[in-house]
């Protein structure tokens, strides 16, 4: 398992529809997370999901879009080798036929911080 550490000019881009399917991602998404943009598209956003991650933050994550709300949260995310992992402080914007997450290098105090409070939520 090794952790790919992102760069501070480093942005991964998705949208999805309301449902949460994947309609658009980015260059630095798709390389980060070790997938072609065709084998993205259509696919439910739940495929970069890391097992570490807790439920209560997706459901705090679509109650707060859903609502209308921007949802800002540090996220594991896995890559498709499914060996390796990258964190990111997520920006999830509500929009008018779905919703747009842009991602930022997390800091080590907010990985820290995450994964111990995602531990305890496990
Ligand atoms: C715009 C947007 C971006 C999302 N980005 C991620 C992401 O990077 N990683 C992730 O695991 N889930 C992300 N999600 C949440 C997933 O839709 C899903 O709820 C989550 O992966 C949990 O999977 P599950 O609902 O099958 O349990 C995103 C949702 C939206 C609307």
């Amino acid at each position: 398992m090794a952790e790919v550490k992102l760069k501070t000019d480093t942005f991964l881009v998705s949208e999805t529809d309301k449902k949460g399917v994947i309609t658009f991602a980015n260059e630095d998404f798709c390389k980060i997370a070790g997938y072609e943009l065709k084998e993205l598209i259509a696919k439910n956003h739940n495929i970069v999901r890391h097992p570490d991650m807790p439920k209560a933050a997706f459901k705090d994550l679509w109650d707060t879009v859903q609502s209308g709300k921007v949802w800002t949260g540090v996220v594991k995310n896995s890559c498709k080798n499914r060996d390796d992992y990258y964190w990111v402080f997520a920006t999830v914007y509500p929009m008018e036929n779905g919703y747009m997450s842009c991602r930022r290098k997390a800091s080590e105090d907010e990985i820290q911080k995450a994964s111990e409070l995602y531990k305890t939520l496990n």
